[in-house]
């Protein structure tokens, strides 16, 4: 049999990007062979997202579009990893016939023994536990596996000089339109020692941004603190939270910028809160969904907080550190949303005044409380309505808070050559490539982000990414930030 070629398609979150990295790691250590060009790849491996069913809708017709090839090329294998994988199982061959392979985001080091069967012919999946079975210690061989192959991964190349680094699984938090605790896990923290030897590996290797990630990463809270040494917790006596990870973290020396995400506000203390202004690397960026600003919406939506404990948080924050960004996830349509909840909404963004917010449309996902317990009676154009409101009202703001950037000149970690010259992605959205102009200084036109995660765009060497450089801003649009670099 050839070896195999193996081409990873990946959809969805950070951590789906992350565990993209994880599976080239784990196949590379196989001895496998990893390409970038599908056409020339004998295992086409999805790595899927089941938030939403649009996420869904787009796997599933991308999936069915190789029927032609598998006919012309019969031992190709088709493998669906992650979200959707342990939601539908091997049941969902009933949808997707061409799929050979399922893996759950648990059992990503699994896959090159799932591979093999799949080329053999024998059938190939791998899920994990039923989060009712034994909670979390039924995960703990799995979680073992991956956190040997995440501690060997080397940097990532998909944007130099950055790294994301997890340091808690699954959630806990059954938000009821929410399909993650289902298809994730019970929530289970790293131990402290694995995710700090992680970022000094990674920076050692030469990342300067690091992003710890979790679904409710604030609630991080890791039983035994040992540091690499072996020694007990320094904080003798007490389970370290996320802002001990931090600090120990931040130490890491090299390491210039450090966010951590996504944080639930439920959990959000007055501690974390210090972090933005005692730890040095931290930097002003606070991504926390609020969902709604409705209260009987909130309650409806399980999230442990109403919109003026939310405002609390926000304020808790600005008062550590002014100059905090804060973005948020909403969705709109949630059953049973008025059309004053949905004003509340629009209030709460006028209150907190975001940088930048993702809004989905409420779409029932099988399995979760919400779609078992409310029709799903908002319709859809109300949805698209409600929609395009709240992203016009959104945007609106971040142009007038982005005003405030022009005259000023930003620390701008570079991240690529501008996808589009000088048109940043919409905020929901994936901008797509095309040539990169050569400005009149004869350098390309780079893309960056300031310390809060605004988009900066710039002309510059293309040395410059994956690191970092002075940029003066002399315009600026809700999304993007245009500049001149500073000499140095
Ligand atoms: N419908 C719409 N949006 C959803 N999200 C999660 N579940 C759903 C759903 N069923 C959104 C939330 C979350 C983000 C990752 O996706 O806003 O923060
Ligand atoms: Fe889903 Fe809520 Fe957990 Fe976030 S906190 S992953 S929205 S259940």
């Amino acid at each position: 049999m050839e070896p195999a070629r193996i081409h990873i398609t990946t959809y969805g979150c950070q951590m789906n990007r992350l565990d993209s990295e994880l599976v080239q790691e784990v196949l590379l250590a196989a001895g496998a062979e990893v390409v970038d060009d599908p056409a020339r790849a004998n295992v086409l491996l999805f790595i899927t997202c089941a938030v939403r069913a649009h996420a869904e809708d787009r796997v599933f017709s991308n999936i069915g579009k190789l029927a032609a090839r598998k006919r012309r090329q019969p031992g190709l294998v088709v493998g669906l990893l992650g979200c959707m994988a342990q939601e539908h199982g091997p049941a969902v061959r009933r949808r997707a016939p061409l799929v050979d392979l399922v893996c759950a985001p648990g059992r990503l080091a699994d896959l090159p023994d799932l591979i093999a069967a799949a080329r053999a012919g024998r059938p190939a999946a791998a899920l994990d536990p039923s989060r009712d079975a034994s909670g979390a210690a039924a995960f703990a061989a799995s979680d073992a596996a991956l956190d040997a192959a995440e501690i060997r991964r080397t940097l990532g190349p998909a944007v130099p000089g950055q790294a994301y680094v997890v340091a808690m699984r699954g959630c806990d938090n059954f938000c009821s339109y929410c399909v993650v605790p289902f298809v994730r896990g019970p929530e289970r923290s790293r131990e402290p020692a694995a995710v700090l030897e992680e970022v000094r590996r990674l920076v050692g290797q030469g990342a300067r941004q690091i992003t710890l990630l979790g679904q409710a990463v604030n609630q991080y809270a890791a039983a035994q603190g040992r540091d690499r040494e072996g020694a007990a917790s320094w904080r003798a006596g007490r389970r370290w939270d996320l802002a001990d990870l931090i600090e120990k973290a931040a130490d890491t020396p090299g390491l210039s910028r450090l966010y951590f995400i996504t944080n639930h506000p439920k959990a959000f203390q007055e501690r974390l809160a210090r972090v933005f202004r005692d730890v040095p690397h931290v930097c002003p960026y606070l991504h926390m969904p609020a969902q709604s600003g409705a209260d009987a919406v909130l309650e409806r939506m399980n999230r442990g907080y109403t919109a003026a404990e939310y405002l609390d948080r926000v304020a808790m924050v600005r008062s550590a550190r002014p100059d905090v960004a804060v973005a948020s996830d909403f969705i709109v349509g949630f059953p049973g949303e008025t059309e004053a909840d949905f004003a509340a909404t629009c209030d709460l963004v006028r209150r907190v005044r975001f940088s930048g917010a993702f809004v989905f449309k409420y779409s029932p996902r099988p399995a979760t409380p919400a779609a078992r317990r409310w029709a799903d009676d908002v319709p859809d154009a109300e949805k698209r309505r409600r929609h395009g409101a709240l992203l016009a009202l959104v945007e609106s703001i971040a142009a007038e808070e982005n005003q405030a950037f022009v005259g000023r000149t930003v620390r701008v970690f570079v991240e690529e050559l501008s996808p589009r010259g000088g048109q940043a992605r919409r905020l929901n959205g994936r901008g797509t490539s095309s040539a990169n102009p050569q400005s009149a200084t004869g350098n390309p036109q780079l893309r960056g982000r300031t310390p809060c995660r605004r988009i900066v765009v710039f002309d510059g060497p293309p040395t410059l990414v994956g690191g970092e450089t002075g940029v003066q801003i002399h315009r600026a649009t809700a999304l993007t930030l245009f500049g001149t670099m500073q000499k140095t």
